[in-house]
């Protein structure tokens, strides 16, 4: 529509930004998340540029620069005062209402105003919400800000696979693939990231990664917490898309991947790609869906609402490593904990010589991987009891990562910290989140009623059995 196509050149090898503009600097997410992040990378020498937060409020620069203190204390201990001096007077705002011109023209301005270059590079980030990202979009394009430019959406991208292509086909009309990062911060989490090192970086594990010593993994997402204060947001969306998706299926890619031709972000990504292609649309009869009690009264939740607050599928990967080894993965609200732990089942051995303890046959070898909120590995296996005869005992074999290496750094810091550089490794790729909305679509929507499930327990009691208890 008139706009200036991207130019080429801007694909490739990454360009690092001139200019951060963050949308939504006055919203939640900034708030609690992007500007502590964001201190922490002008700690560490990460942040130099300048920061033009766009939002529509009746704040001025100074008042966004007192928020953004607030912000971070609010969030880090050990706020050092010359580097917070310094991050707030990277600061600045340019108020208004993103459905009008006028602000971009100014918003344009106060970039070339800022930025040291002549012809800046910008990295926009967009922590607005998704019906927004095409509107933003666009205006960029209209002041010219797509052309040297990232374009950074947060989440949700679509709300099932038809959505997320029209909106990608809206931002495409502006930007390159290369240009536009896609947010999932289970990707900037270190843990998740480590699946890669642990598997590709040692010969311990890989060798048993496979139908032939994998029985089943069970992967289990807890948030101790309900939907408090998002109940307009939760209803519309549910687990299924809030977290199973985007967050579980990229972890479930790093964890079942082939190993990836070298480290670089495209071939991460091929794998991922690959792996995820290979999954097989999930089956709803071999779904629970749950909802706990209390939830229709939270504000925001619409009267007789079904969507889920918990689920539990099983996935299956049609490929040749996989086929046979069922993934299941159970995510909720309101659970007993809050915890990330993938579970990896290793089959029997061929012939039981030994019993277990009270004569029981001894358990399969276990590998529990916990992503969250601490980062352990657990290796279950045998040993034998002290004493007479051959009594085969489960010992575990534990470490705890963040003793031995220090603690890792917040999602959000990777996430900003990679888009100014402009790696793309930690962003999900279209063709990805394309597979991902394919193998949930069955499970999308579903308008029989769920379980109910008492808060505070591991869900409705149809998934007894099949996921194994934690702790
Ligand atoms: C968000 C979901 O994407 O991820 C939330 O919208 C969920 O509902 C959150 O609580 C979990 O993220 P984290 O990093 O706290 O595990």
């Amino acid at each position: 529509e008139g706009m200036t196509p991207p130019a080429a050149g801007t694909a490739g090898s990454p360009v690092p930004g001139d200019v951060l503009v963050l949308f939504g600097i006055s919203g939640d997410l900034a708030h609690k998340k992007i500007l502590p992040a964001l201190y922490r990378l002008a700690e560490r020498g990460e942040l130099t540029v300048p920061v033009v937060g766009v939002a529509l409020t009746d704040w001025d620069t100074d008042a966004l620069r007192s928020h953004a203190a607030d912000a971070v204390r609010e969030v880090i201990d050990d706020v050092d005062d010359d580097v917070l001096q310094r991050f707030q007077g990277l600061l600045t705002l340019v108020a208004g209402d993103y459905s009008d011109t006028a602000t971009f023209s100014r918003l344009a301005e106060e970039v070339r105003a800022r930025a040291d270059a002549t012809d800046p590079f910008v990295v926009h980030y967009l922590a607005v919400p998704p019906s927004l990202f095409g509107t933003v979009a666009d205006a960029l394009a209209s002041v010219d800000l797509n052309q040297r430019a990232r374009l950074v959406v947060e989440k949700p991208f679509g709300h099932d696979l038809a959505s997320a292509r029209a909106l990608n086909t809206e931002l495409a009309r502006n930007y390159t693939e290369d240009q536009v990062f896609r947010v999932d911060h289970y990707l900037g989490k270190e843990s998740v990231e480590d699946l890669l090192v642990l598997r590709f970086g040692n010969t311990l594990l890989e060798p048993l990664w496979n139908r032939t010593w994998m029985d089943r993994v069970e992967i289990t997402m807890a948030e101790d917490f309900d939907v408090a204060d998002r109940g307009s947001f939760y209803d519309a969306v549910g687990t299924v898309r809030d977290v199973v998706q985007n967050h579980l299926l990229q972890v479930l890619a790093y964890l079942m991947m082939e190993a990836p031709r070298s480290d670089a972000a495209d071939d991460q990504r091929d794998a991922k790609h690959a792996l995820l292609s290979c999954v097989r649309a999930i089956d709803p009869d071999e779904t629970v869906r749950g909802q706990y009690e209390g939830y229709l009264g939270v504000a925001g939740v619409k009267p007789g609402s079904t969507t889920e607050t918990f689920v539990s599928v099983v996935l299956h990967i049609d490929d040749w490593r996989w086929t046979g080894v069922p993934v299941h993965i159970r995510a909720g609200k309101a659970m007993p904990e809050t915890l990330l732990e993938i579970d990896v089942v290793l089959q029997a051995p061929p012939r039981p010589l030994f019993t277990g303890a009270d004569d029981a046959v001894p358990p399969a070898n276990r590998i529990r991987i916990r992503l969250q909120p601490d980062s352990r590995i657990t290796f279950s296996v045998l040993a034998k009891r002290p004493g007479a005869g051959d009594v085969a005992e489960e010992v575990p074999i534990v470490v705890d990562l963040r003793q031995v290496l220090g603690l890792a750094h917040e999602p959000y810091e990777r996430i900003f910290g990679d888009a100014l550089v402009g790696d793309p490794a930690h962003f999900a790729r279209f063709d990805t989140l394309e597979e991902a909305w394919r193998i949930v679509a069955p499970i999308l929507d579903a308008t029989t009623t769920p379980a109910p499930y008492a808060k505070g327990t591991w869900g409705p009691t149809a998934t007894d059995g099949t996921t194994a208890s934690t702790g």
